[in-house]
């Protein structure tokens, strides 16, 4: 989706999500300065830090970063599911114009699957074995709602699972007649039972085939237009996103690095991170050799000071070491977090 509203670079990190909208829509999820902290016996660590970025109804976001750098706990804080020793410092998400964090908790269960639906890593591994998929699903809407008839939940039911392209027979199924993708299928059915404005789905593809990988993604891709929700897609697999999202979102040690468009990622990286991720896909140049990004992703126990990225970055200069970067907008509605990026920076 191409959006070309004026932005302010002089907005503070903050605030810099603000400008970042679709189309001058009204987004229709807006997260802003999430912060998250796991509080264990070997120090804290801040796995979300001043997280904040919107999507417009039918905008595909695909987050991506390395294994520990909180794409899961950006999952969880938004649902309010992080569990002890994590707590959630600080920040809102907005869906539909309502906080989520400030429902009382009633509240929040109704949310879940109705407003905001969660599909959790290794989701389709966690289906019950020994009850029908009929009856998990009709607990999960009963779960969520009150008040539809059992007639009413079934046909739902049946719906959504016609919707991801599942026989009504599945209904009558028990998770061990299904193979891995009609298992993430049912899945993707029972996240969109209710017809939520925000899916988020957490690595929905990682445990499939390269083929069914390609099939779950579409057939997320066509719920998402049917219902018109903005949907979340997390993965590291940069390639097999990019074919399928609006925008990237790239994840470093618990912030937020860059977001832009898809076509501006790839044709014109803004963060070294970013280029390093880029240039380490496969492609007909390095004739499918994956390089990889030298040096390891950091602990979040003993973050390196100024940009946690400095370390490996080729293009650190002195104040990286030194100095945290604030997230600015630049260019076509692009956050970028880097000094490279700092306004008064001489270049
Ligand atoms: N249950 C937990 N207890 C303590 N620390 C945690 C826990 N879950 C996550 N973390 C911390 O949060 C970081 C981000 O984890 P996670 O969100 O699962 O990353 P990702 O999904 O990107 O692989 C981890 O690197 C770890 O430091
Ligand atoms: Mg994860």
């Amino acid at each position: 989706m191409m959006n070309s509203i004026v932005t302010d670079a002089q907005v503070g990190s903050r605030n810099a999500t603000k400008a970042f909208d679709s189309a001058g829509a009204k987004p229709v999820l807006e997260v802003n300065g999430l912060e998250v902290t796991y509080y264990t016996d070997l120090g804290r660590a801040r796995a979300l830090d001043d997280v904040g970025f919107s999507l417009g109804a039918g905008e595909k976001l695909g987050m991506v970063g390395e294994s520990g750098s909180g794409k899961s706990t950006l999952a969880l804080a938004m649902m309010r599911m992080i569990k002890p020793p994590g707590r959630i410092e600080g920040g809102s998400v907005i869906v539909d114009g309502v906080d989520l964090m400030a429902l009382d908790e009633g509240g929040m269960r109704r949310a879940r699957l109705s407003k905001i639906a969660y599909i959790p890593q290794g989701a389709m591994n966690s289906l019950n074995p020994v009850i029908r998929i009929g009856a998990q699903m009709v607990d999960a809407v009963k779960s969520h709602i009150s008040g539809e008839s059992k007639s009413a939940i079934q046909d739902r039911c049946i719906h959504a699972l016609r919707s991801v392209d599942l026989d009504p027979g599945v209904f009558r199924m028990y998770a061990h007649e299904l193979s891995g993708g009609m298992k993430q299928r049912v899945c993707i059915a029972i996240g969109i039972l209710l017809e939520p404005k925000v899916i988020i789905a957490d690595e929905p593809t990682s445990a499939l085939d390269v083929v069914t990988q390609r099939q779950v993604m579409e057939t997320i891709d066509r719920v998402q237009s049917q219902i018109n929700a903005a949907v979340i897609l997390i993965g590291h697999d940069m390639g097999l996103m990019a074919q399928f999202v609006d925008k990237v979102a790239v994840m470093y040690a618990g912030r937020l690095v860059e977001v832009s468009t898809v076509r501006d990622m790839f044709t014109e990286p803004n963060h070294p991170y970013s280029k390093a991720l880029i240039s380490s896909l496969p492609n007909l140049g390095n004739k499918g050799v994956f390089r990889g990004i030298p040096g390891l992703a950091p602990s979040l126990l003993r973050l390196p000071g100024g940009c946690a990225f400095h370390p490996r970055c080729e293009q650190a200069m002195s104040q990286c070491s030194t100095v945290r970067p604030e997230s600015t907008i630049v260019g076509n509605e692009r956050l970028v977090t880097c000094h490279l990026f700092d306004e008064d920076a001489a270049k």
